[in-house]
């Protein structure tokens, strides 16, 4: 048997990276969010996932869109995490951005960047997946941003030590 409660308990004690997806609404505006569900999907060709809650105000921007943007944040970008996670707040009025080629908003700082076409929608429960296909991508080489239990920062000094 399997509870809410315990799924909830064991997804939150799985550490992960951080990512901020981003996309442009059909007026041209910016929008973008938190994500943590992200994860790389296929090498040949390069496809990546995350998945995105059907009750953010920007599903459809997303779910109906052609391209997106994932940013994952670098270790000093905690602030960037809890900007694109807040309701509610002018979120690209606090970042320095720039459009791409396609017309994809693109937040600087980035530990890296995977420029998106969308490969394939997926209808998943209360979530919609979204697969993209990489058209572009930009490798920083700086540490990543850490997230656990609601905490986040880089990689402890420890964690190589064995
Ligand atoms: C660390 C972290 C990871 C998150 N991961 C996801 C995710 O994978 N998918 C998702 O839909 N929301 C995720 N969220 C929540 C969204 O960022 C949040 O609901 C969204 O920014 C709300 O946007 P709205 O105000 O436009 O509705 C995450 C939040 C945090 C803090």
């Amino acid at each position: 048997m399997a509870d809410q409660t315990t799924f909830r308990n064991i997804m939150g004690n799985y550490p992960t990276g951080v990512t901020v997806v981003t996309t442009a609404t059909p007026e041209k505006e910016p929008v973008g969010l938190t994500v943590n569900s992200f994860t790389s999907v296929s090498m040949d060709p390069m496809l990546i996932s995350w998945s995105i809650d059907k009750s953010v105000t920007t599903h459809d921007m997303f779910a109906e869109g052609s391209h997106f943007v994932v940013h994952t944040l670098a270790h000093d970008q905690g602030d960037v995490c809890m900007l694109f996670a807040t309701k509610g707040t002018d979120r690209f009025s606090q970042v320095t951005w720039d459009w791409n080629e396609e017309g994809q908003p693109v937040i600087a700082g980035y530990s890296g960047l995977l420029e998106c076409r969308v490969y394939k929608t997926v209808d998943a429960g209360d979530h919609t997946m979204l697969i993209g296909e990489v058209v572009r991508a930009d490798h920083a080489e700086t540490e990543p941003l850490l997230y656990h239990k609601r905490a986040f920062g880089g990689i402890p000094s420890s964690f190589y030590d064995n």
